[in-house]
C-alpha cells in the first residue's frame, strides 16, 4: 500500500480533510485511528462506479487485516466496520431479503402518509425551544428530539428511552472512545429487550411489522432483528439530527442563500439537497472489502482491502459540482450529490429524512425570523469523530437582542 493519507477523527475542518483527500486521487490509501488501514473513494465518478461493484462486498469475512486479528478488539470504529447481520453487511439476495421489510415502511408513499405527524412534532418542538430561549441549543431542544421523536414513534419506543438512546449513539459513534465494546453491549442488550417484548406482546409499530414478517428466505432471527434494529435507530436520528443542524448553521452563515429560500424563490426542498452535498451528514462510510482484486484506474485494491466512501470529498468533487463546489449555493441545479448513498445499498431512509428536512427547516425560520447565532461560527465544536459531520451543540439566539 502507498504511504496513506492520515484521517484525523478531531479534524475541526472536515470539509478541507475531503479536499485534499480528493486531491490525492480517486481512490487513496488511508490510515484510521489504531492503525487501521483502508481505501478511501473519493471522487463522484469513481464513486458511482465501486458502489455498484459487485466485487466490493459489506461481508467482514473478506476484511483480511480483520480475520488475522490485526484490528485491535477495542478500536473505536469497531461497531460500524463490523456490526452485526443486516442489511449493511449482506450483498445480493439475502441483502434483498433484509432490506425488502425495512425498504417497504419508508416508500416516498408510506413517509408522505407521515407528513402531519412530522408538522405536528415540530410544532410542539417550536414551542419547547422558544420556553427554552432567548438563547438554546438548536441541536439539543429541536434538531435532536424531532428524528428521534419520528423513529420512535415508528418503532413504539418509550420517550423517556430517547435520552438513553442518544447517549449510547453518541459513544457508539465517536472515533476515540476506548470502551466501545461496552457501548456494543449496551446497545445489543437495548435492542434485544425491545426484541423479546414485542414477540412476546405484539403492537402496531414497525418492530412488530419486522418480526411479523415471513419474507421469502425466512424470518428475521432475533439476531437480524437486533441488528436491523441498531441500524434504524442510528440512522433514523444520528443522520438526520446533523443534516437539520448542518443546513440551520449553512444557512446562517450564508445571509443572500437564507434570504433566498425564506422569499419563497427557491424551494426548501433545494436548501435540504444543497445541505447534503455541502456538508454530508455521513462523512466518512465504513466499510466495503474487495473479494477480488479491483482496479481503479491506476489504484489497485488488493483482494482483502478494507474500504471507505468519503461522502465528505465526494460532495464537493468539482468534477461533478463544477467550478463552484466549494461554495454553498441552494440555486444549483440539479444537485446530484451522492451523501443519501448509491446502488443497492442506498439510503432507505431518504424519503423520510428529506420529509423531516424540509418541515423543519422552514416552520423554523417562519417561527423565528430573527434566529442568529449565539457565539462565532468559527467557535463551534466538532464532535470527536470522523464517520458524521456532527457539531457538539448549535447555540442560537432566536430573537433580535
Ligand atoms: C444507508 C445516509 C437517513 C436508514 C445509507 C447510506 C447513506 C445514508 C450514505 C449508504 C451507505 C453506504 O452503503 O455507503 C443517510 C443520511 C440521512 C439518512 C445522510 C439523513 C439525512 C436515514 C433514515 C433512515 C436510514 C431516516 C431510516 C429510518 C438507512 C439504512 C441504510 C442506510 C437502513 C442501509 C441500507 C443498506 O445497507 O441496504 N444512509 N441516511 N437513513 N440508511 Fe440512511
Amino acid at each position: 500500500m502507498d504511504t496513506p493519507f492520515v484521517i484525523d477523527p478531531l479534524a475541526r475542518d472536515s470539509a478541507a480533510e475531503g479536499a485534499l483527500l480528493r486531491a490525492a486521487g480517486p481512490v487513496v490509501a488511508v490510515e484510521l485511528m489504531g492503525g487501521v488501514r483502508a481505501w478511501a473513494v473519493t471522487r463522484d465518478a469513481a464513486a458511482r462506479e465501486l458502489l455498484t461493484d459487485p466485487r466490493l462486498v459489506k461481508d467482514a469475512g473478506h476484511w483480511a487485516a480483520y480475520q488475522r486479528g490485526e484490528v485491535p478488539a477495542d478500536w473505536p470504529l469497531i461497531g460500524l466496520a463490523v456490526p452485526g447481520p443486516s442489511m449493511v453487511t449482506t450483498d445480493g439476495p439475502e441483502h434483498r431479503r433484509l432490506r425488502a421489510l425495512v425498504a417497504q415502511a419508508f416508500t416516498p408513499r408510506r413517509v408522505e402518509l407521515m407528513r402531519p405527524k412530522v408538522e405536528q412534532v415540530t410544532a410542539a418542538l417550536l414551542d419547547r425551544l422558544a420556553a427554552a430561549g432567548p438563547v438554546a441549543d438548536l441541536k439539543t431542544v429541536f434538531a435532536f428530539p424531532l428524528p428521534m421523536t419520528l423513529i420512535g414513534w415508528l418503532l413504539g419506543l418509550p420517550e423517556q428511552d430517547h435520552a438513553y438512546v442518544r447517549e449510547l449513539y453518541e459513544r457508539f459513534f465517536s472515533s476515540v472512545r476506548s470502551d466501545v465494546r461496552a457501548t456494543i453491549a449496551a446497545l445489543n442488550a437495548f435492542v434485544l429487550g425491545l426484541v423479546a417484548q414485542r414477540r412476546a406482546a405484539p403492537g402496531a409499530d414497525l418492530i412488530s411489522a419486522l418480526l411479523a414478517a415471513d419474507t421469502e428466505g425466512g424470518a428475521l432471527t432475533d439476531a437480524e432483528a437486533a441488528a436491523t434494529l441498531r441500524v434504524i435507530i442510528a440512522a433514523g436520528h444520528e443522520t438526520t439530527v446533523n443534516l437539520i443542524t448542518n443546513a440551520v448553521r449553512a444557512l446562517l452563515a450564508h445571509p443572500d442563500q437564507l434570504a433566498l429560500a425564506r422569499s419563497g424563490r427557491v424551494p426548501w426542498s433545494a436548501v435540504v439537497e444543497e445541505s447534503l452535498r455541502w456538508t454530508p451528514p455521513t462523512s466518512n462510510f465504513l466499510f466495503r472489502f474487495a473479494a477480488e482484486d479491483v482496479t481503479y484506474e491506476t489504484s489497485v485494491i488488493p483482494r482483502g482491502d478494507a474500504v471507505l466512501i468519503s461522502y465528505n470529498a465526494i460532495g464537493r468533487d468539482p468534477a461533478r459540482h463544477g467550478a463552484t463546489a466549494e461554495l454553498f449555493d441552494i440555486t444549483r441545479e440539479p444537485t446530484r450529490h451522492l451523501s443519501l448513498g448509491y446502488g443497492p445499498h442506498v439510503c432507505p431512509g431518504a424519503p423520510l429524512a428529506r420529509l423531516e428536512a424540509t418541515v423543519a427547516l422552514p416552520a423554523l425560520f417562519r417561527r423565528f425570523p430573527e434566529l442568529a447565532l449565539a457565539i462565532g461560527d468559527g467557535e463551534l465544536r466538532p464532535n470527536p469523530t470522523m464517520v458524521v459531520n456532527s457539531l457538539r451543540e448549535l447555540p442560537v439566539r432566536l430573537e433580535r437582542r
